[in-house]
């Protein structure tokens, strides 16, 4: 499968701080826009360390007086099932390089309840999808941030699991058998249905499965952050040099590379 001649877009920076910059401006700049357009952002934020940077920059002098931020609603992408204190929670990450230094109200922050027996988080995340999205076949939200394993994995859609394979609920309770443990996500209809997709991916143990996944021409399309498509949106990689160093050079575009 090769991305070149389809909707992803691939942008590298030189190192992860820049790449980390360049993804909060993209934020703002959405934000910006969708509160213009609609009166409130609705974004969902990646797990993982990747985006930690981003959030403490969102945070920081610089980008927090660019954006009205008690017009941001946040969700997550996906979750672990622990309570949000633990050191593993894709919240405490988020509330911690960013959300208490925002002082957002909690009404803005749409948590997945790690703490909770996993398929009552999935419906109960579910319902709160709906109470903000209404009757909406599918949720649109207007930024949804992505990481990625080394396993081709994004949010918590892991190879050869059965979320990978859900057309129908908008929040999976995921047993990953690797892991041995359920993780909260995101599905694919819902991710794919985000106006704006951006996936963060830094370090040089990413230049293989990145490869793998933008420029193998022999591969399906069956590693699960293959199957981030947009259906109307548009799909943006952000990506450092280190991540880039195996993508075939008519993937990586001159003038993003400084
Ligand atoms: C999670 C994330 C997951 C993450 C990738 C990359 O809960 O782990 O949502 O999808 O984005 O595992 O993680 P790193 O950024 O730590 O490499």
């Amino acid at each position: 499968m090769d991305r070149e001649d389809t909707f992803a877009a691939v942008r590298v920076d030189d190192d992860a701080e820049s790449v980390a910059r360049a993804v909060a401006e993209a934020f703002v700049e959405k934000g910006r826009a969708a509160i213009n357009r609609s009166g409130c952002f609705s974004v969902v934020l990646a797990g993982g360390s990747t985006p930690k940077r981003v959030y403490e920059l969102l945070a920081g002098g610089d980008f927090r007086p660019t954006l009205d931020w008690r017009k941001v609603h946040f969700f997550f992408g996906d979750e672990r099932c622990m309570p949000p204190d633990h050191p593993d929670s894709n919240y405490r990450m988020a509330n911690e390089a960013m959300l208490r230094h925002l002082d957002v109200s909690l009404q803005l922050v749409h948590r997945m309840e790690g703490e909770r027996e996993p398929h009552e988080s999935a419906r109960r995340y579910e319902d709160d999808l709906h109470a903000f999205f209404g009757d909406a076949t599918w949720p649109e939200f207007d930024l949804m941030l992505l990481g990625m394993g080394d396993d081709g994995h994004t949010a918590s859609l892991f190879p050869g699991t059965r979320a990978l394979v859900e057309q129908t609920a908008w929040v999976a309770a995921n047993w990953v058998e690797k892991l041995n443990a359920f993780r909260l996500t995101l599905t694919l209809p819902v991710i794919n249905h985000a106006d704006d997709i951006i996936f963060i991916v830094t370090g040089a143990a990413k230049a293989e499965i990145l490869a793998r996944v933008l420029g193998a021409v022999d591969d399906e399309a069956t590693l699960p952050a293959q199957l981030i498509r947009p259906t109307a949106g548009t799909l943006t990689w952000f990506v450092d040099r280190a991540a880039a160093t195996r993508l075939p050079s008519k993937l990586v575009p001159e003038a993003s590379t400084k």
